[in-house]
């Protein structure tokens, strides 16, 4: 039998990590069988004792889970226990990991060619999505890294946990500069924007969504302003082949993936 693994989420019907997970396994010749599982709001530590006893062998971790099973774990890496969130479970150890951050850096140096060192970065949100990448942006030796939150005291809350961030209100963003723009809040799933100024979406400056698959505002704004644009989908193929890799020990190829699912 296939070794089983899974998302898990709540909603979970639009995850395309089945997809990309398949590609990966058929492209490596892993036998792996992926699957998704809607967990309920109040049942997600149950759902996995489930899956771990039918034989499931880890899970990808999304939204809302991912500090419920940052504490569900015997053992975390650092870079999960840092952003306090798992995306990924090996269910044989116990172990958790977080390989949201690393899928960003690398889609935005490899997949976008944009070298983070030396730049100045705007992070906005300071949720759980942002907490799972702060760390990877600082180790990619950011020169400036500045957190910015509709409510500024989660964004200083954030920022003091790190030597290198940074935290600031929306409304004071302006006159400033920088080289990639992140949106790390969740806006852009109810059609809304984080209120910036549209100043900062100069023609030099990459703006980044975490949200994929849809234009969002946040990201209209920016392309309306000239700036260079791109949606999450690549983070979510980086991020996917990370876990994959700590699975089955084999580094699958992203670039045929993305390309596949961006001409889907
Ligand atoms: P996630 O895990 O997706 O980060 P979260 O922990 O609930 O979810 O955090 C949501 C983030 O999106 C927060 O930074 C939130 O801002 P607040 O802390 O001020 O609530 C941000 N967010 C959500 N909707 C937003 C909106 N319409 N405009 C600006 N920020 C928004």
């Amino acid at each position: 039998m296939s070794d089983r693994y899974a998302v898990i989420g709540n909603p979970i019907a639009h995850s395309r990590s089945p997809s990309i997970h398949r590609e990966f396994a058929r492209a490596t010749a892993q036998d792996i069988d992926y699957g998704r599982i809607e967990a309920p709001l109040d049942g997600f530590a149950q759902s996995v004792e489930a899956f771990r006893a039918s034989g499931g062998r880890g899970l990808n971790v999304t939204l809302p889970f991912k500090h419920q099973a940052f504490s569900l774990c015997s053992r975390v890496s650092e870079r999960a226990r840092v952003a306090r969130a798992v995306n990924t479970l090996v269910l044989e150890t116990g172990f958790g990991d977080n390989t949201d951050g690393v899928g960003l850096t690398r889609d935005i140096g490899d997949n976008l060619g944009v070298s983070l060192q030396g730049r100045a970065v705007l992070l906005l949100g300071a949720g759980g999505a942002a907490r799972g990448v702060v760390g990877a942006l600082l180790e990619a030796g950011v020169a400036r890294l500045l957190i910015a939150n509709r409510t500024v005291s989660k964004a200083k809350d954030l920022a003091q946990r790190f030597a290198g961030a940074t935290a600031r209100g929306y409304d004071e963003l302006g006159g400033e500069r920088f080289d990639v723009i992140i949106n790390a809040t969740s806006a852009g799933l109810a059609d809304e924007a984080p209120r910036v100024p549209s100043a900062l979406f100069t023609e030099t400056a990459l703006a980044y969504d975490m949200v994929y698959g849809r234009e969002t505002p946040f990201l209209a704004a920016a392309r309306q302003a000239g700036a260079r644009t791109c949606d999450g989908l690549g983070m979510l193929v980086e991020q996917a082949a990370e876990s994959f890799f700590l699975w089955r020990g084999v580094r699958p190829q992203t670039r045929p993936v993305l390309d596949k699912l961006r001409g889907a």
